[in-house]
């Protein structure tokens, strides 16, 4: 592979599988980009709400998307996103705005709308692409594409504890219905579900820490390069 060549890889999988941490950190550690797609459609569900856009209605939420003024700024080690000039990167986390974000992700209309945004991530030297559909539909000519899993319970129990620690209050169980319900809408979906592509390597994370995944998708990674 030629050094002026834009290095992406894929990382898939459903929420908690600890894509988000995973992909931070391989971005730092190669020097490479890092697309939180999810954080995308996220400011989409966050605008609708500002404007008191039902997430169902499509014809209304698919020009929020494609009018998105979004600033992805970077200070040290944290992002910072920026909507409409407003400081909006805790908000986006809150658990409401994550189920709003699976609401609109089912709409064609938005997926397109974001298509082009995303594919502009991909700069040299490199991209950690973080999402669902990265390796299937964003960035289908990836070389490295992995999907990353993990039991339903597992995922609530660490998305349980990031809640926690960020002072925000749920309910385990409520939590595991949630993740449920969004695993279910992300998977059945008829626009880019969540599927691995046919050549990304699956890694079940249930029971491996997060050094073990992380040394896991380094050695893929450098297999590939
Ligand atoms: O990854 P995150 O939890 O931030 O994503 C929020 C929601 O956005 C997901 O549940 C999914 O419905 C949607 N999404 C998507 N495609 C992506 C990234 C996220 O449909 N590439």
């Amino acid at each position: 592979m030629s050094n002026n060549q834009i290095r992406v890889v894929t990382i898939d999988g459903p929420s908690g599988s600890g894509k988000g941490t995973l992909s931070q950190m391989l971005a730092r550690h190669l020097g490479y980009h890092l697309l939180d797609s999810g954080a995308l459609y996220r400011l989409v569900a966050l605008a609708s709400v500002k404007r008191h856009v039902d997430f169902a209605r499509e014809e209304f939420v698919v020009p929020i998307a494609q009018n998105l003024n979004v600033e992805f700024s970077v200070e040290g080690n944290s992002m910072q996103i920026l909507l409409d000039g407003e400081d909006v990167t805790n908000a986006i986390r809150q658990e409401a705005i994550g189920m709003g974000a699976s609401q609109v992700a089912a709409h064609p209309g938005v997926r397109a709308a974001l298509l082009e945004r995303q594919r502009a991530f991909a700069r040299l030297p490199g991209l950690i692409a973080d999402g669902r559909d990265m390796g299937t539909a964003v960035f289908p000519e990836s070389v490295t594409k992995i999907f990353l899993t993990a039991s339903a319970e597992a995922r609530a129990e660490r998305r349980f504890n990031q809640l926690k620690a960020k002072g925000e209050i749920v309910e385990m169980e409520n939590l595991v219905a949630d993740i449920r319900e969004r695993d279910e809408r992300d998977s059945k979906r008829a626009v880019s579900p969540l599927v691995p592509a046919a050549d990304a390597t699956i890694i079940d994370s249930t029971d491996m820490s997060i050094e073990e995944v992380f040394a896991s998708m380094l050695a893929l990674i450098k297999q590939n390069s």
